[in-house]
């Protein structure tokens, strides 16, 4: 039986404890949070003991692995105590916020000895996990452009998120489409230009960007394209807009993942998510998949992944699409990786 301690009893903790629920040889022992508000909630729907901090949760229960569903900027603390303490984990997307809160996770988890997974659950949608293949097979030759974008209406910062201003469309939204690309056509980023605009959203009390559009080049010459804004309206047919495209020499996949085959709309209602909730008995979507397959990972031994140095280079280039947002200038991704001393 392994044991599992979920971080953060929010949107994302909450739904991982319930896909966990009648996951075969693991128990979720408890949560940590320290809302109490939050924590109270989870209490009552999940029946499960909720701790003050992650630390409580480790002397407490003592559990084999821990989930770390914090908000972006508030894994790091969590993430390095949980994995010097030797446990495995299963961190949220962005594995961080800032290169030192990066590297300090990535040095913990090395030396704990721990396995770790960070949370880019892409790689468990069905439909990415065609197009993935398609490439791979080699039938669309060898990837020459990608571009993807991920967007969310206003909602999103302004209500469902209570920590927007201190994250943004880049670290909300990039770590996914950044990830999906860098899997899908295997190649190295060596550079990243990016622009973005602000001041929409600061006029509705949420002071972070609007807008971030992003070119990263590959080490072969390749290249793609990143768009993610805040700023899509909510009267729009759904919270999130979402679509992807491979450009080989032989073919190309496109996708659009917003409304999944299935658009739903009044005056009262936003589109749901059809990959989600139930399906029968059993609790399906990306996310869900994500943590059974983490969990049953840690069971069997068999490989998990995307691990904590992918996770470092998907903080690395949003940090450098921050830093050319911010001198306008190109940065090349090695120069910028020596001047932060990793
Ligand atoms: N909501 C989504 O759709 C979604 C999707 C993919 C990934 N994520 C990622 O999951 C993470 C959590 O997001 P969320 O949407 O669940 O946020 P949330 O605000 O719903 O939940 C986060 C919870 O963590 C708690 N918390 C803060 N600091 C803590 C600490 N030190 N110890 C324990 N708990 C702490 C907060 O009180 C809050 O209840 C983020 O990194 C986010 O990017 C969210």
């Amino acid at each position: 039986m392994v044991t599992i301690g979920i971080v953060g009893a929010g949107l994302r903790g909450r739904l991982f404890a319930e896909a966990l629920e009648s996951q075969p040889d693991v128990t979720v022992v408890g949560f940590a949070e320290p809302s109490t508000r939050v924590a109270e909630d989870a209490k009552s729907a999940t029946g499960l003991p909720v701790a003050g901090s992650h630390t409580e949760l480790l002397e407490e229960f003592n559990p084999d692995a821990v989930i770390v569903a914090t908000p972006d900027f508030a894994h790091r603390q969590v993430a390095v105590d949980v994995a010097e303490a030797g446990k495995h984990l299963l961190i949220e997307k962005p594995l961080a916020t800032t290169l030192d809160d990066a590297y300090a996770i990535a040095v913990a988890v090395h030396k704990g000895g721990g396995r770790c997974l960070v949370g880019f659950e892409n790689r468990w949608n069905p439909h990415a996990l065609q197009a993935k293949s398609a490439i791979a097979s080699g039938s669309l030759g060898e990837p020459i452009t990608a571009s993807a974008t991920l967007s969310n209406s206003y909602w999103v910062p302004t209500t469902m998120l209570s920590w927007a201003a201190k994250s943004s469309p880049a670290w909300f939204l990039m770590p996914h489409t950044l990830d999906l690309v860098l899997w899908l056509n295997g190649r190295t980023p060596v550079s990243v230009s990016a622009v973005g605009s602000r001041g929409v959203l600061a006029k509705r009390g949420i002071d972070t960007w609007d807008v971030v559009h992003a070119l990263v080049t590959f080490d072969d010459g390749s290249t793609a394209t990143f768009s993610s804004a805040w700023t899509l309206p909510d009267a729009g047919d759904g919270i999130v807009d979402f679509r992807f495209q491979v450009i080989g020499t032989e073919g190309s996949v496109t996708a659009d993942l917003s409304h999944q085959g299935l658009t739903i709309v009044s005056d009262k209602t936003r589109s749901p998510w059809p990959l989600s909730g139930k399906v029968g008995r059993a609790l399906v979507g990306a996310p869900v998949w994500m943590v059974q397959d983490f969990a049953a990972g840690l069971v069997d031994g068999s490989d998990l992944g995307p691990g904590v140095d992918h996770g470092v280079l998907i903080t690395e280039v949003i940090c450098a699409i921050e830093e050319s947002i911010a001198t306008g200038q190109t940065v090349d991704l090695a120069t910028f990786r020596q001047a932060a001393g990793a």
